[in-house]
């Protein structure tokens, strides 16, 4: 059983990301998306919002699962008895970040592998801090997320607006 995670915060979810999830889960017995719950940053979607997301969006893809975890990425990948770490290399400027993620999660564990994938062309400048940026300009974000992820990031950026979002 080859199983993978690929983690991330997904605030929320892009093509680029459903990209390397059907990618990568064409490689691997089974994919296991991580959604990391203990991010630094103030994410938008809380983390079973973005659960539900990644599930409704690659509820096609019958060897992905999506799981939220807290911590070290590299203790996820052991308690899903993963082989690996997925993720998506959109540029140059992601490389330095990446590759010290990488190192680091192997120096803690030194069985974890990172594989990167290229990142499709079209998508390699998207990333949801864009997709929320455009958003709360009311700009068109629908060719950067899936069509059902678009309404519900207009819907939590319009609460967020008023004042009236939990999160
Ligand atoms: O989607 P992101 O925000 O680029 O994903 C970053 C993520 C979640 C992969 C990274 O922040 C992470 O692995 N966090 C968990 C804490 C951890 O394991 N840190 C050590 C690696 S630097």
């Amino acid at each position: 059983m080859k199983r993978a995670v690929y983690p991330g915060s997904f605030d929320p979810v892009t093509k680029g990301h459903l990209d390397i999830i059907e990618r990568a889960a064409a490689m691997v017995d089974e994919l296991v998306v991580g959604v990391l719950n203990n991010n630094v940053k103030t994410p938008l979607f809380s983390v079973g919002e973005r659960v539900k997301m990644l599930e409704n969006v690659t509820s096609h893809i019958p060897n992905v699962r999506v799981e939220s975890f807290s911590g070290l990425s590299v203790e996820f990948v052991r308690k899903c008895e993963a082989s690996f770490i997925v993720r998506g290399l959109r540029a140059v400027t992601d490389f330095e970040y990446e590759l010290q993620m990488a190192q680091t999660n192997r120096s803690i564990d030194h069985t974890v592998d990172t594989l990167f994938l290229a990142t499709e062309l079209n998508y390699a400048y998207i990333s949801s801090t864009i997709v929320k940026e455009v958003a709360w300009y009311g700009g068109d974000i629908s060719g950067f997320v899936p069509f059902s992820i678009a309404e519900l990031v207009y819907r939590k950026i319009e609460q967020k607006k008023k004042g009236i979002s939990k999160v």
